[in-house]
């Protein structure tokens, strides 16, 4: 404990008006797992996700389009079946196609409450965990430029319906046969099915989604259908953590199952 006569930070947690504790924490767990294994396992999403965007090649065997690609907005993605096919940025667009659509679920996930939380704590340490201090003098929360652009959520998760269609129009594709039509199911049929479904149920389990939904409501005896609707978000919602992880992992393994068809590492087991 700093001596009485020591003049103590006006801000932050060692602040005048908190509790005058020397420790950092009284934690005896390992408190730092948790912090540790997100920035972990969030450094190696954009590693892979960095790779990819930038390979600006192999994202793209019939039937199916890497997420990280859809809807392909340059001209050499005309090849392909989805998304306007190049005719939006024709060829002057230079560098990877990936970049123009990313920004969109990038955007969303940054400023996703779940994922600030994730990336406040495992990469700024602020806090690292409940209960341990951090290393930060002043604290001036997301009333600032830039995390004062966290408010723009609500914009992106328009945004990420909108690629969520996209993504759900490829996977019906993914059902089809560019020779013999519809009725193909291999394996990527099925990896694209479980990722668009993971990413339905993480874009619609968003806080944003859920207040869009039933918020400002006064009654809602009087809004049955919203009612019901937002029970149903809510519950999603519940899940709002499991589902940001499970759907960056089907995302992530989506694009990969792609390229490894597409360089030519394998053939897609077909089924039908
Ligand atoms: Fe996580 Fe909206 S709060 S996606």
């Amino acid at each position: 404990e700093p001596p009485a006569t020591e003049p103590r930070p006006r801000g932050g947690v060692r602040g005048s008006t908190r509790a005058a504790i020397a420790a950092r924490h009284l934690r005896t767990d390992r408190w730092w797992l948790a912090p540790a294994g997100t920035a972990a396992g969030l450094l190696a999403f954009v590693v892979y996700s960095t790779w990819r965007a930038f390979a600006d090649t192999h994202y793209y065997a019939a039937p199916y389009v890497s997420p990280f690609y859809s809807p392909c907005l340059a001209e050499r993605c005309r090849p392909m079946h989805a998304g306007p096919n190049g005719d939006l940025f024709g060829s002057w667009w230079g560098i990877s196609p990936a970049i123009i659509i990313l920004i969109f679920p990038l955007g969303f996930r940054l400023t996703c409450y779940y994922y600030r939380k994730a990336y406040y704590r495992g990469f700024w340490a602020s806090p690292p965990a409940c209960a341990v201090a951090e290393p930060h003098a002043t604290y001036t929360g997301e009333t600032r430029f830039p995390l004062i652009l966290q408010n723009l959520h609500r914009y992106f998760f328009y945004a990420a319906l909108l690629v969520a269609a996209v993504l759900t129009y490829d996977t019906v594709l993914a059902f089809r046969d560019e020779h013999y039509g519809w009725g193909h199911m291999g394996l990527g049929s099925l990896v694209f099915l479980a990722n668009i479904a993971l990413i339905w149920a993480y874009t619609l389990s968003c806080h944003s989604c859920r207040h869009i939904v039933g918020g400002k409501l006064r009654h809602f005896s009087k809004h049955p259908v919203r009612y019901r609707a937002w029970r149903f978000v809510g519950r999603l919602n519940a899940r709002h953590m499991q589902l940001a992880w499970a759907s960056l992992v089907s995302v992530a393994l989506a694009d990969f199952y792609v390229y490894l068809l597409a360089s030519g590492v394998f053939d897609d087991p077909r089924f039908f």
